[in-house]
């Protein structure tokens, strides 16, 4: 998308602003500062830079703050607050701002807009502006206008200002710059990683100093690079990611057929993702999709298309599967303890997936209200996702509980719920945690254990699309230690609210 430029290159080596310290500007600009690029990493919010000049990240992303102490360090990576002097004095501006959810499902593109007029008054050389928030198609063209527009508005008012009745700029001297598109397609939780090792980059433009200026910054990182135009790059990304999340939503489906007929979503899985033309990723069954990109970017994609009359009945579809995954999960919950009121329940895992402590959207905390609603106490651990869960949901004696361990979680509950696919999860000594439990339930979401394992050490393990096991055995752990006649008086009382179990469940 080129504005005035005359499609020559001319490449020195330019000084790179990322604008935005969010999930993907933040690795953006230390991935760039690591190979060896000048970068100002800017943010309107100056409580982001002062974490950011003292060597700290705001969110937690593996091995980024190694790296920011390295840059901070090396004088490569200089954060600012000063977003104008950030565009005023680089060549190359990488735009990361967020693009939020408006109405309807619609990307929310005012903070693109502001970063466009921004750009407008700042303009005083040759820019790349290169989007890598997730935008809807055409939005390059509408950056581009954007510029051009309020470019012209300050050249107009410098004129008024000059105090002789004269013009000092006029249209012609706006300098020339380009508007790209080159969509991110880093994970939270793998973003450094993902950044050296990008299995392809896009880059949308549709000018030569463009093209060559982008590919000498991704050139070291020796991987395919894809050329398009903008409005095609910027549909690659939202086709990546609603594809994506068909993939979910899809493999989800086939779990609940797997549960009704008595087949195994796992071996499923592995059957049809061996064959190339799946392949084995995106395909572990669960309680769905979460996070600030694929619910967000689907419902913006379906937008899209049915905005241009496009029939996206297959995107609405994907993300319906994927909401029902909350309700489906609670029932598997009933159907373990009958009764959820009065139930004390642990959880381990509310960050929307393992890494991160990101919670936007995250299915868990959906669960975890549901169950609330119904009566449930909780008692809740994640290792990164607390004090962000804390802030949303927060902890109210004898009902919201946040925990140290998986251990502590679980102890005293009559079910304990595996709702993020954290390593850690995976370890825990699965005795210890059923000696811990009022009751041996054991709901995993995310199908971390193997059933026979789990059943092995004493739970009754109820997972996602595989066989649960043990759920007939009639009398509970606990209840087996006990005397014969303490059981039988058990046994006849009535079930309390107070979060004791009566002491036979079949
Ligand atoms: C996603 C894409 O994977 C990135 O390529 C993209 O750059 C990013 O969105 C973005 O648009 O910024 P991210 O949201 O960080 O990345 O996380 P994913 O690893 O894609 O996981 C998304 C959700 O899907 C998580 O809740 C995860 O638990 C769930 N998931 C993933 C499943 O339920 N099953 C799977 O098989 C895989």
């Amino acid at each position: 998308m080129s504005g005035r430029s005359n499609g020559k290159a001319s490449i020195g080596k330019p000084k790179i602003a990322v604008l935005g310290m969010g999930h993907v500007g933040l690795p953006t600009a230390l991935g760039m500062a690591e190979l060896g690029w000048e970068v100002l990493g800017a943010d309107s919010n100056p409580k982001t830079i002062a974490v950011l000049k003292e060597g700290r990240s705001w969110f937690y992303e593996p091995d980024l703050e190694p790296l920011l102490k390295k840059h901070l360090d090396s004088g490569l990576f200089i954060p600012t607050d000063d977003v104008d002097g950030a565009i005023a004095s680089a060549t190359v501006l990488f735009v990361c701002v967020g693009t939020p959810q408006g109405d309807d499902g619609k990307a929310d593109l005012a903070q693109i807009e502001n970063i466009a007029r921004t750009v407008a008054r700042n303009l005083n050389g040759y820019k790349l502006i290169v989007e890598k928030s997730t935008v809807p198609a055409i939005t390059a063209q509408w950056v581009k206008k954007t510029i051009a527009r309020y470019a012209e508005v300050e050249n107009r008012s410098a004129g008024k200002g000059s105090g002789n009745g004269k013009k000092v700029r006029d249209n012609h001297a706006i300098p020339e710059f380009d508007v790209a598109s080159n969509p991110e397609f880093l994970q939270e939780g793998k973003a450094v990683e993902n950044f050296f090792h990008p299995d392809r980059i896009v880059i949308g433009v549709d000018s030569e100093r463009a093209q060559k200026l982008l590919e000498s910054i991704y050139r070291p990182l020796n991987c395919p690079i894809v050329v398009t135009n903008p409005t095609t790059s910027e549909l690659i990304k939202h086709t990546a990611n609603a594809f994506l999340s068909a993939k979910i939503s899809f493999i989800n489906m086939v779990s609940d057929i797997c549960e009704a007929v008595g087949a195994d979503v796992v071996n499923v899985a592995r059957g049809i993702g061996l064959d190339p033309r799946i392949g084995m990723g995106f395909l572990s069954a669960g309680i769905g999709f979460g996070g600030y990109c694929f619910p967000k970017d689907l419902r913006a994609f379906a937008h899209l298309g049915e905005e241009h009359g496009v029939d996206c009945a297959l995107l609405r579809e994907v993300e319906r599967i994927n909401t029902r995954r909350i309700e489906r999960f609670i029932k598997k919950v009933r159907k373990a303890l009958w009764v959820v009121q009065g139930k004390t329940i642990g959880v381990l895992g509310l960050a929307f997936k393992p890494l991160t402590d990101d919670i936007r959207e995250a299915p868990a905390l959906k669960i975890i209200e549901g169950l609330l609603r119904e009566g449930a106490s909780v008692r809740l651990y994640d290792p990164e996702g607390m004090p962000n869960a804390q802030r949303v949901l927060p902890e109210k004696p004898g009902r919201v509980t946040y925990c140290h361990s998986s251990y502590e979680a679980a102890t005293g509950a009559h079910a304990l719920l595996i709702l993020t696919e954290w390593a850690e999860f995976k370890e825990i000594d699965l005795p210890k945690v059923r000696g811990l439990m009022e009751v041996p339930v054991l709901v995993d979401g995310r199908n971390i254990y193997n059933p026979a394992e789990a059943h092995r050490a004493g739970f009754e393990y109820h997972c996602m699309g595989r066989e649960s096991m043990g759920h007939h055995f009639p009398i509970l752990a606990r209840e087996k230690q006990a005397p014969r006649r303490k059981r039988a008086v058990a046994a006849a009382k009535p079930a309390k609210a107070n979060g004791k179990l009566p002491a036979v469940v079949s």
